[in-house]
């Protein structure tokens, strides 16, 4: 795990991706007022944010989703990637990332930048993830869906436990500048509305629509610049499983025994439900 992971604070990321360096710059990355931030654990909806938020900051123009990869188009802030596009991004800039709060710059905190922070079904990132590790060559070989399970809720992932994470954001009480919204209830072309709004962005009814129909599982599954088609196939072999692999909710009843849906709830439930009290799923 030391050949693929780095150690960062007690956070394992994957050196493919993530460096010393790297972590550095995002530590010293000025954030803008009118930035845009989409906060996602891994698997919890970050590429499907990397469509919806340049198109709702540009009121529909196509263009960028058109000609861009996504990694590009809406960077993470951790990522090596970043240094390199930076300059050409153009405010108002949307920008990901897997952070837990505590890792975010000391910019964040001084900025008006917004947040919209993404939460899923954590048995449904748990299966998402559990496929994604057999595909990403930068990722530890997951095991079997038992073993997985065990490091997951142990939190010896990337970007560390998953309770960790959301307990971090529904803690740092942002006030008006952040947006809970969840994958489940990700319904588009309402959801498009609802982010529209919280970014002040007075679009009309054709705009909205225009933009749902692009970010549909369907139309990203077609579009060579969010399909990760473009990724050479010894870091993600799609033939393993593609990125966007099933795109829905609930998938998690397909992989769950019922020792193991005990055992998870187990866990999760206990240390989630002081500071979440409602999900649109059960957790
Ligand atoms: S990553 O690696 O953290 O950036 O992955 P992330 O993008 O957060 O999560 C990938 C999952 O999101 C699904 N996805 C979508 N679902 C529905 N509609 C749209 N448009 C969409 N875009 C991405 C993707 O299919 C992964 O979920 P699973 O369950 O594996 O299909």
């Amino acid at each position: 795990s030391e050949e693929l992971y780095l150690e960062y604070q007690g956070l394992l990321l994957p050196r493919e991706t993530h460096s010393a360096e790297s972590l550095k710059f995002a530590q010293e990355f000025a954030l803008k007022d009118d930035d845009v931030l989409a906060v996602t654990y891994p698997k919890s909806g970050t590429i499907w944010m990397q469509e919806i938020l340049p198109l709702v900051l540009s009121g529909g123009d196509l263009t960028p989703v058109q000609t861009v990869v996504n990694w590009d188009r809406v960077p993470w802030l951790e990522e090596k990637r970043l240094a390199q596009v930076v300059d050409k991004l153009v405010s108002p800039r949307a920008l990901v990332t897997h952070f837990q709060y505590s890792f975010m710059p000391p910019s964040f905190r001084t900025s008006k930048a917004k947040v919209i922070y993404v939460l899923r079904n954590p048995k449904d990132v748990l299966v998402s993830s559990y496929y994604f590790h057999q595909m990403a060559a930068f990722l530890e070989d997951p095991g079997t869906f038992d073993e997985f399970m065990e490091i997951f809720l142990d939190g010896r992932v990337v970007f560390g436990k998953w309770t960790d994470h959301v307990k971090s954001w529904k803690n740092a009480e942002l006030g008006d500048r952040i947006l809970f919204i969840t994958y489940e209830e990700m319904d588009l072309p309402a959801s498009i509305r609802r982010i529209s709004d919280f970014l002040r962005r007075n679009l009309s009814e054709d705009v909205i629509h225009k933009i749902a129909e692009n970010c549909s599982f369907q139309s990203m599954k077609a579009n060579a610049m969010s399909n990760f088609s473009l990724c050479p196939k010894e870091y993600m072999d799609s033939d393993k499983s593609p990125f966007l692999r099933k795109g829905i909710a609930g998938d998690w009843k397909n992989h769950f025994n019922s020792e193991q849906l005990a055992r998870f709830k187990s866990v999760i439930t206990k240390e989630i439900t002081k500071v979440v009290a409602h999900f649109p799923f059960s957790a």
